[in-house]
């Protein structure tokens, strides 16, 4: 039995005693035990392919920052290359692959991806499920199939994602079959991690917010919502779709627990449009740069808006590296302290 499960609670609807919080990317940067960690490693991929160094990290910010959920060490990119689309994560220049997505032979030759080739990740979610201990409820994840198919096509990343982008225009057949390949993949992922301790998952549709909506709801709702239809009768489930504010509405009415938000949507606005669904986020990750007294303001403010039930407290995207460590774990604080 978990000691703390108010994620799991805020996620399903039921009431809580107090708004619980976590941060993405709280396994980063931001804390230095997650360098010397990640300094034991030989590189990125093959950090994330440690069992033990990921079990290492992911338990840091529950320690460090007092968060109500721990996330998997790992990265969305590691179904590209179970698919067969290897990846290096190069130093201040982020993911590339020397291998990409072209023709239809290209997506003939991926591989449907089962849990069993991503096999470290599984070990890492037992190893941690065991060290936590049942404190707190470790959450699982992965890409959305729009968001991994644009690096799949691209090959790194983009500001545009125009060739991702090109690709939906101009081979709209092929798009959708590639699509269903890593929909197919990330099912099998999924339900993995949850055979493996996940008790709950995130999908990230980090780049939802190039396309226009007739294509988010073509190319990525549909099958974000195939994903909810496999993974919720497990566990609960978070759609992030960043920069899709506007479909907040759209995505309320799939098979998803929870909606997590960027910071630009209001949250009043938001609930409006949720239908009761549980709301995650939000708020702009620079705010963690200002003072305390603004960090309070601003945090108030943001927890009187979404209400203190059926609410998760997070930011709108991952943590920043230059943010100070003691103003993550002060907001984190505060957020804790806030009586519902
Ligand atoms: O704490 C956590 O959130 C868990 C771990 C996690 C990582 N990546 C570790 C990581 C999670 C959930 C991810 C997801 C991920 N990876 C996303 C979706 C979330 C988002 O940020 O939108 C995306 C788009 C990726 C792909 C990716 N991985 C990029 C573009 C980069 C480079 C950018 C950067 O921050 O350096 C990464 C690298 C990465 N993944 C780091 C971490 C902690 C930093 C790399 C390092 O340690 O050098």
């Amino acid at each position: 039995m978990l000691k703390n499960d108010l994620i799991l609670k805020a996620a399903r609807g039921e009431k809580t005693e107090r708004v619980p919080v976590w941060l993405m990317r709280q396994a980063g940067r931001v804390l230095p035990e997650y360098r010397a960690t990640r300094s034991r490693a030989k590189n990125f991929v093959e950090f994330v392919k440690n069992p033990e160094l990921a079990c290492e990290v992911t338990i840091q910010p529950v320690d460090i920052l007092g968060v109500d959920a721990a996330i998997i060490f790992s990265d969305i990119l590691v179904i590209p290359e179970a698919m067969g689309l290897p990846y290096q994560m190069i130093e201040a220049k982020g993911p590339w692959f020397e291998k990409t997505i072209k023709t239809k032979a290209d997506v003939d030759a991926l591989h449907i991806a089962n849990a069993g080739d991503l096999d470290y990740v599984m070990q890492a979610l037992k190893l941690t499920k065991q060290n936590l201990n049942n404190r707190v409820p470790l959450i699982g994840f992965a890409g959305a199939p729009w968001t991994i198919f644009a690096y799949m096509i691209e090959g790194s990343g983009s500001k545009t994602f125009s060739k991702a982008k090109q690709f939906l225009y101009t081979q709209p057949e092929l798009s959708h079959l590639l699509l269903d390949k890593i929909t197919q993949s990330t099912i099998n992922y999924l339900k993995g991690q949850v055979a493996s301790g996940a008790d709950m998952i995130q999908l990230f549709d980090s780049w939802a917010g190039v396309l226009s909506p007739d294509h988010f709801y073509e190319f990525s709702l549909k099958y974000i919502s195939k994903i909810c239809d496999a993974i919720k009768p497990l566990v609960p489930v978070t759609v992030f779709a960043k920069d899709a504010h506007y479909a907040v509405n759209r995505i309320s009415q799939i098979n998803c627990n929870t909606i997590g938000l960027d910071w630009t949507i209001n949250p009043a606005e938001a609930r409006k449009a949720a239908g009761g669904k549980t709301l995650q986020g939000n708020a702009d990750p620079c705010l963690l740069y200002a003072d305390e007294k603004t960090i309070v303001a601003e945090a108030s403010k943001m927890l009187d808006a979404f209400g203190k039930q059926s609410y998760i407290a997070n930011l709108g995207h991952g943590l920043y590296p230059d943010l100070d460590k003691e103003k993550v774990k002060f907001f984190v604080e505060f957020i804790k302290s806030y009586k519902a």
